[in-house]
């Protein structure tokens, strides 16, 4: 079995409102990707991490690698697209010729732990799509959003757009995806193919498969490897960044 990694790190980071994209970000005195890179060169099924960035960023990004390697594996750059969806795709084209397993992974998660990488080559390799995901742990409900033109005070329009309650959903059987997402390569690629030629969009790989009929297995992950998505996200990561730094 051959495992390459594809790193999607091409994204504008519109929702964090940062001026540097989330992957060149410093957290905890690094950028985000290279924490992230490190945690996924501890998985020692991995042989490439591919990484995927937007073309103006790519002179940085090889510039971060030279500054804090050696990485234990290789490492390649590709350049991404205007949706996670092409960054990916474009990333799959990258792979080391003789790859069988692709593990492809968000820039913005940099808790992901070699055990849960290793689990989801392990599932994939055996039943072709690895999704790691976590049960969720709150109370779910369903929201309408309510007429927000006319705040019924002056508090309430710091609320704003005003949501209510339509109703609370079992959460029994909901788990909540994550990345990685690990698949044979061959499967992932022709999935993304159709897709293309279909004109299909969603938002993480395993849907593609899930869509064309394929079976999807769960991988239990950890809620530490949450994505880095808003600013209250980019304080915790700072957080639990700096501590792991200070117990080195
Ligand atoms: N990504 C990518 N190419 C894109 C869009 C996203 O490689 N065209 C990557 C991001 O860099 C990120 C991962 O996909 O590591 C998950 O996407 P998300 O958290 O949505 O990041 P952004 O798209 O950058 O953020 P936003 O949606 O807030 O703009
Ligand atoms: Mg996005």
């Amino acid at each position: 079995m051959h495992a390459n990694a594809v790193i999607v790190a091409a994204g504008k980071g519109e929702r964090l409102g940062t001026r540097v994209p989330k992957p060149f970000l410093p957290v905890a005195e690094l950028p985000l990707l290279v924490h992230t890179l490190r945690s996924l060169d501890r998985a020692r099924l991995l042989s490439s991490l591919v990484v995927v960035v937007a073309p103006e960023r790519e002179a940085l990004c090889r510039e971060l690698l030279n500054a804090h390697g050696p990485f234990r594996s290789a490492i390649r750059l590709t350049h991404g697209g205007p949706q996670r969806q092409d960054s990916v795709r474009l990333g799959l084209a990258a792979l080391d010729a003789e790859c069988d397993i692709v593990v492809i992974h968000d820039a913005a998660r940099p808790f992901i732990s070699p055990d849960v990488i290793h689990a989801s080559i392990r599932v994939a390799s055996q039943a072709g799509a690895a999704l790691v995901a976590v049960p969720a742990a709150d109370t779910l409900k369903r929201v309408e959003q309510v007429d927000d033109e006319t705040p019924l005070s002056t508090e309430s329009s710091l609320i704003s757009p005003v949501r209510t309650v339509v109703e609370t959903l079992s959460r029994q059987d909901v788990w909540l995806a994550q990345t990685p997402q690990t698949f044979r390569v061959p499967l992932i690629r022709a999935a993304h193919q159709r897709a293309l030629d279909e004109a299909i969009q969603v938002t993480d790989d395993a849907a593609l498969i899930e869509k064309f009929g394929g079976t999807v297995q769960i991988v239990p992950g950890e809620r530490r490897n949450f994505k880095i998505t808003t600013p209250d996200d980019l304080r915790m990561a700072e957080a639990l960044l700096s501590a792991h730094a200070s117990e080195r």
